[in-house]
């Protein structure tokens, strides 16, 4: 292989570069070009296909810097419709003419739905990244527990999970972690922290709302903030149980925080944050107010009677507040356990183009004699009997439903990541850089900036 390409495609997560970085430094071993494309999927449904060299000479970039968030290369969440034969040939043919002999893309589930129909083209293999770590199996055979029936609300189907038939090992897993995660939790847990505060000091009950979509990882490592309640997507609220909770520790300790995964479930199954759903380009849906719609509930079940008899807050509304930890649990430096297993994983994605695989993915394993170590996985098996790839979600036992907090296993399963996750030049780091003196002088100097004047373009076929 003398050239290959790379993308990141789906929303930003903070270890992009490393993975990037880990892929370029592999490639320079073997002498092999590494094209990245602008913008995810994006870039290469632009005729001129902007792309930029990373490694001239076979030296990384210096713009390639794996400590920093976000990507070099820029994402979106332009995704491949398997439908579009003839978007899906031009695609093809603008590689070739690149000389572009294997693809890596960046992405999650959703990235790796859109894998197949390139991969029927030319080779192209998958380096997970996602902050809500539903990319994976729990474990090998999960994927055939799907079912799925007639949408009574028009064409297509709705996929439900059938009942599983399998013990669960944490050393089954399948891509334990994804990069990314670990950062999302540290921001996650530290916001928790910083609310905690505000609740004691001035009687309140917070609501913290993290990512995750429909899983509940984050809102499980969230644990590590010690919030009073954990409610993840893979439970369905029982109203009547945290209202007792709530009421319980409010009386004791005059605060409660609860953290909520955006996209926990009512009784019914209704998502709480999605009154109003909308949708990605990708077709995943928009998640918003989980938190909100929570503080309602509360809010009708206290009424204004019962904190003004404490004298703890003139109404409910006063009382109860929320705050999202939003896309700052996305956004910025990558901890050490995310850039270090990212950049395993993106030398895997071309280890595994060089031996010939296609259609799969570069995976993160764990088990308890091993460690972490990455491995390569056929893509196939992700998809369930009727090709399709469902998000991971938290496997139910990590959740304890009664103490609505993690349960032994769940934190069996945390342990081996963020023991030892952060890294002394994480904390050296803020040290150095928060209250750097030029950063009140010097004006945000964009990485944008730079890449912008390595790009270049696929020359018009000749007539
Ligand atoms: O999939 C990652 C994620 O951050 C989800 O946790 C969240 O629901 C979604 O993306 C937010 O997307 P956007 O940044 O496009 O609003």
């Amino acid at each position: 292989m003398k050239r290959i390409g790379i993308l990141t495609a789906g929303g930003d997560t903070p270890a992009l570069n490393a993975t990037v970085k880990g892929a370029v430094v592999r490639a320079n071993q073997h002498r092999i070009e590494v094209y990245g494309f602008v913008k995810g999927f994006s870039g290469l449904l632009f005729p001129h296909v902007p792309h930029v060299l990373l490694n001239p000479l076979f030296m990384e970039i210096p713009e390639l810097d794996e400590t920093l968030g976000g990507t070099i290369l820029g994402a979106s969440r332009a995704f491949l419709d398997p439908a579009d034969t003839a978007t899906l040939d031009q695609v093809a043919d603008r590689i070739k003419r690149l000389g572009i002999e294997g693809l890596i893309c960046i992405g999650g589930d959703g990235t790796l739905n859109g894998l197949q129909p390139l991969a029927d083209r030319f080779q192209a293999v998958l380096a997970p990244k996602t902050i809500d770590n539903d990319l994976g199996l729990n474990y090998r055979s999960e994927p055939d527990e799907w079912l799925r029936k007639p949408s009574a609300q028009g064409p297509g189907f709705v996929y439900e999970r059938g009942r599983s038939r399998e013990a669960f090992d944490l050393d089954n897993m399948i891509n334990y972690a994804t990069p990314g995660f670990a950062t999302s939790v540290f921001v996650s847990a530290e916001g928790v922290r910083r609310i905690r505060t505000t609740a004691e000091s001035h009687r309140r009950i917070a609501i913290v709302e993290v990512m995750g979509r429909h899983s509940g990882y984050i809102a499980l490592g969230s644990a590590f903030g010690q919030p009073d309640i954990i409610l993840v997507p893979e439970h369905r609220l029982d109203v009547a149980a945290l209202m007792e909770r709530v009421w319980e520790l409010y009386e004791l300790q005059k605060n409660v925080v609860i953290v909520v995964g955006e996209g926990i479930v009512d009784e019914s199954g209704q998502e709480l944050g999605a009154r109003h759903p909308t949708h990605d380009p990708a077709g995943n849906v928009i998640l918003s107010g989980a938190a909100e719609a929570l503080r309602e509930l509360l809010v009708r079940q206290f009424g204004d009677d019962y904190f003004r008899k404490h004298r703890r807050a003139p109404s409910a509304r006063e009382a109860i507040f929320t705050r999202k930890v939003g896309h700052t649990q996305r956004g910025g430096r990558p901890i050490l356990f995310d850039r270090f297993h990212a950049s395993q994983l993106g030398g895997k994605a071309v280890d595994m183009l060089l031996d010939g695989m296609n259609n799969a993915i570069a995976i993160l394993q764990w088990s308890a004699k091993r460690g972490f170590y990455v491995d390569g996985y056929d893509g196939n098996a992700f998809r369930d009997r009727w090709g399709f790839i469902h998000a991971r979600q938290m496997h139910p036992s990590f959740y304890d439903p009664l103490l609505m907090k993690p349960s032994k296993v769940g934190i069996e399963y945390m342990l081996p990541i963020f023991t030892n996750a952060i890294g002394y030049d994480d904390v050296e780091f803020i040290r150095d850089s928060v209250f750097d003196s030029g950063n009140l002088t010097q004006p945000y100097h964009s990485v944008n900036t730079d890449v912008a004047k390595r790009i270049r373009y696929l020359e018009p076929p000749r007539e």
